[in-house]
């Protein structure tokens, strides 16, 4: 199973799952390329570094979208790569229809809490100022429901007395690194079995 990964920022999740792939920790999947919107994104330099294809590809005039014609080369490129999923590793824009329609079922993304709690931005710091004892990470297919798509995995992390919002994003990031990874392996284990 091909896949991409798409971030914007430093790819602590990127790093997860390509140490999960150099160690043979990721059954049959194996990563094509990272893809940013950001050209100085920490997350291109970490693919260079596992010998990955690190390509930036312009997202066009908005901040937390992408225009129609980024989209149609965001689509471009991953249909060129052969990719069959597309893992958002902190990948900072809301994808509209055409590209979800353009990959059904298709793309899975990460996101820091229990949802269909704390949608959005800052979900770790929702969580954190609403007092909720038990937070996590979720990984759920992308739909044209932001954040609402169907759910694949959960992990949950527990709110201590001691935590603070810094601790507990540590926790809610090391939970993430073995999700993620675990997700792509079940992925590429379910399509293997199905061919
Ligand atoms: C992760 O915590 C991920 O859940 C979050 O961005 C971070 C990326 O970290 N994604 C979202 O908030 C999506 N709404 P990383 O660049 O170190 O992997």
């Amino acid at each position: 199973m091909n896949f991409v990964i798409l971030g914007s920022g430093r790819g602590s999740n990127a790093d997860a799952i390509l140490r999960a792939w150099k160690n043979g920790d990721l059954g049959q999947a194996r990563p094509v390329a990272v893809i940013s919107d950001k050209a100085d994104a920490p997350i291109l330099a970490l693919a260079k570094d596992y010998g990955v294809s690190a390509l930036h590809i312009d997202p066009g005039p908005y901040k937390t979208k992408l225009n129609e014609e980024a989209e149609g080369r965001y689509v471009e490129t991953i249909r060129s790569l052969e990719a069959e999923l597309i893992v958002l590793a902190g990948f900072m824009r809301v994808l509209h229809q055409t590209f979800v329609d353009a990959f059904p079922k298709g793309i899975i993304n990460l996101h820091p809490s229990l949802l269909p709690s704390f949608k959005g931005l800052h979900a770790i710091e929702q969580a954190w100022e609403y007092g909720v004892k038990v937070t996590g990470c979720t990984v759920h297919y992308v739909t044209g429901d932001v954040d609402g798509g169907p759910i694949l995995e959960q992990k949950v992390v527990s709110i201590e007395k001691t935590d603070t919002l810094e601790s507990l994003e540590q926790k809610i990031h090391r939970a993430e690194h073995q999700l993620l990874p675990a997700v792509i392996t079940r992925l590429s284990e379910e399509m293997n079995s199905s061919t």
